[in-house]
């Protein structure tokens, strides 16, 4: 009889680039394996190993399409999901990288930021619930600072998911607790990724710890709310920022 501890699996949104890629790589490197999301095929660039069977192309912009993927998961899956990241997210700008407020942000736009960043995440995690019960698996959604207050770059429409993000991850902590499943959030602050804007150099010199974050320090907090280090925490959001909240 083989009893070597079962291999856990993850499945991580937006994992081509910045936040998403190191995780990946965190996990990977913690022995997980990993199914990656994202709008593109599998890039043979990737440095993880089985990635392209590992791999499912979505449109998170696109419920249907989202839905209609929940069955390609699945299959994947064969039963247990150990834990969900909700990582893709979008921040769409104006002409020359300008803020878009609640007084310019079209709904079109408006709608598409929220089936990314909001819709997404409740037709994965919904779907996957039993994959998620039976391996009493963890759900972590990622937030951002722009949720909870006025941000110079981030506009109104992301801001406002984010918020919603964090409602969400307390509701589902509430509903999805009763089968075992943990729901958490984490709350970047300034990343090193593609996302950032110019001048967050100028944020950046105001923070207590006075420098951008490195993308697999979110990761090693993602890692942690989806292990046994953090089986009796649910329900929350960790900053993850520097100290730029305080
Ligand atoms: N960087 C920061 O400072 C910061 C701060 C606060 C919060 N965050 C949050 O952290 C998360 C990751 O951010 P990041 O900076 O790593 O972003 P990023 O470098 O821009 O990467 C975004 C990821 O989302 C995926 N994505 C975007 N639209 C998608 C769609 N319609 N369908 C499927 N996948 C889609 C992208 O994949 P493809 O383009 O390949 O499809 C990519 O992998 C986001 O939720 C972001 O809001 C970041």
């Amino acid at each position: 009889m083989d009893d070597s501890p079962r291999q856990k699996t993850l499945l991580l949104t937006g994992a081509s680039r910045g936040i998403g890629h190191a995780t990946v790589k965190t996990f990977s490197a913690a022995g997980w394996r990993v199914l990656t999301c994202s709008r593109q095929p599998f890039d043979d660039r990737c440095p993880w190993p089985g990635g392209e069977g590992n791999h499912v192309q979505i449109d998170l912009a696109d419920p249907n399409n989202t839905i209609a993927a929940l069955e390609a998961i699945r299959d994947k899956l064969g039963g247990t999901l150990d834990a969900l990241v909700n990582n893709a997210g979008i921040s769409p700008k104006g002409q020359d990288g300008a803020r878009l407020n609640t007084l310019d942000t079209d709904l079109r736009t408006w709608g598409h930021v929220f089936h990314v960043n909001f819709f997404a995440p409740v037709v994965l995690a919904r779907g996957l619930k039993t994959e998620l019960a039976a391996a009493k698996g963890a759900v972590v959604n990622v937030t951002s600072i722009a949720g909870s207050r006025v941000h110079p770059f981030a506009g109104a429409a992301y801001a406002t998911s984010k918020a919603a993000l964090v409602a969400l991850t307390r509701e589902m902590a509430h509903d999805f607790g009763p089968l075992g499943v943990r729901v958490n959030a984490i709350a970047p602050g300034e990343i090193e990724t593609s996302i950032l804007s110019p001048g967050t150099d100028k944020i950046v010199e105001t923070l207590p710890l006075r420098r951008l974050g490195q993308p697999a320090e979110v990761a090693d907090v993602i890692l942690f709310l989806c292990s046994s280090a953090s089986t009796y925490v649910t329900g929350t959001e960790i900053e993850v920022n520097a100290g730029q909240h305080v």
